[in-house]
């Protein structure tokens, strides 16, 4: 294997120190970059090029050509695990995602079969270790999963939702056959996620981009006890080093403190939370990464370079922050402020860890 060239990013998490804050990016590679609509289109589509490794393992690698930044994370979707499911995902353009299949009832719950990563997604995990071998140690690989609550909704909803209305009376009406469907997919992504640390990801992070609107009751029930679950599954340990685990319920800023109780390294926030605050409620029991607000990406670079020192700031000194946006960078962003963003992290932060 080769040495880890750069692992400040793999080090924060485990918050032992570093010499500054470590930054990526959610949705890193994708539509604001035109290297990314240039491959997409020579793929196709966006599924076309999720399925191709070769093509998945160059669009992982853009945004590290022109940014400084500190991990790469593999080009895929949290959908495969539907599609392997048997649903039928297709992208349907300007209407984001859509199943063939819905689960509607108990018994399509009790059908469903817990995946077979190596056999259900190969692609997927023959584009981690080819972007690891292109990698050549320049930076560590995350490796990505939904959670079981953010899985459901659109395998419920068909797709996209505002409101869950489907996913949430399924809960509330049928909770014993919500419970099961939250563990068949919970065992789906211990699965998923293990054969992608087998593959190359020296790190993991589940997206719970909707546990944010579940109720309190729900949240634990439906959403924090099945990604428990899932971090007490995976594997922690590979090469020879620790295999970090990152929790991001986007709106979940009240129970910072339950999730820190889950088993996990860090904790992702949205930028709803002031992270000083949330460092100081969850100790030393977890790190925490993000918070930026997107958005701030279409204000000056001066504007995005201020909101960068705030952050750092509130944080302060010490390890175990890993900086992000709050949620993944939208497709109309200037690729020069994303630079500005990911460089004001670099200059700014080194006196944080002196
Ligand atoms: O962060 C990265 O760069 C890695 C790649 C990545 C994608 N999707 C690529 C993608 C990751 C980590 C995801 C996760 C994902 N996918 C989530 C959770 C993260 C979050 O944002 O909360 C969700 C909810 C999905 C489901 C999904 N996939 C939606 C809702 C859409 C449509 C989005 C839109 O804005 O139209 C997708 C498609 C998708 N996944 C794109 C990309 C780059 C855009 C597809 C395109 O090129 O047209």
């Amino acid at each position: 294997m080769t040495v880890l060239k750069n692992d400040r990013f793999l080090r924060a998490l485990m918050r032992q120190p570093v010499d500054q804050t470590p930054v990526w990016m959610m949705r890193q590679a994708g539509r604001y970059l035109p290297e990314y609509r240039a491959t997409r289109a020579q793929a196709g589509d966006f599924m076309g090029l999720c399925t191709n490794p070769e093509r998945a393992c160059e669009v992982t690698l853009q945004p590290l050509e022109r940014y400084p930044l500190d991990a790469a994370i593999l080009f895929s979707d949290i959908l495969t695990i539907p599609d392997a499911m048997g649903l039928g995902l297709y992208f349907e353009t300007g209407e984001g995602p859509k199943f063939k299949k819905t689960i509607s009832t108990a018994a399509d719950i009790e059908k469903l079969e817990v995946i077979k990563p190596l056999q259900d997604l190969p692609y997927v995990m023959d584009a981690v270790s080819t972007i690891r071998r292109e990698l050549s140690g320049r930076v560590p690989l995350i490796g990505f999963s939904g959670s079981p609550w953010t899985l459901a909704t659109y395998m419920v909803e068909g797709g996209s939702s505002k409101d869950f209305q489907k996913t949430k009376a399924l809960i509330y009406n049928h909770p014993e056959a919500a419970a099961q469907l939250m563990d068949k997919l919970a065992d789906s992504v211990i699965a998923y996620l293990n054969a992608q640390i087998d593959a190359g990801a020296q790190a993991v992070q589940i997206f719970d981009s909707w546990g944010g609107a579940l109720s309190h009751d729900a949240y634990k029930s439906f959403s924090l006890a099945p990604m428990a679950k899932i971090v007490k599954g995976l594997k922690r340990e590979n090469e020879g080093r620790k295999v970090p685990v990152i929790l991001f319920t986007k709106g979940g800023g009240q129970w910072l403190e339950a999730m820190a109780d889950a088993g996990a390294d860090c904790l992702g926030l949205d930028w709803t939370t002031d992270i000083g605050q949330a460092r100081a409620r969850v100790g030393d029991k977890v790190a925490l990464q993000g918070n930026m607000d997107p958005s701030i990406l279409y204000a000056s670079p001066d504007r995005i370079r201020e909101e960068v020192a705030r952050i750092l700031a509130s944080y302060g000194a010490g390890t175990g922050h890993v900086f992000n946006l709050g949620h993944g960078i939208t497709p109309g962003v200037d690729p020069e402020h994303a630079g500005a963003f990911i460089r004001a992290v670099g200059e700014l932060s080194a006196q944080y860890h002196k």
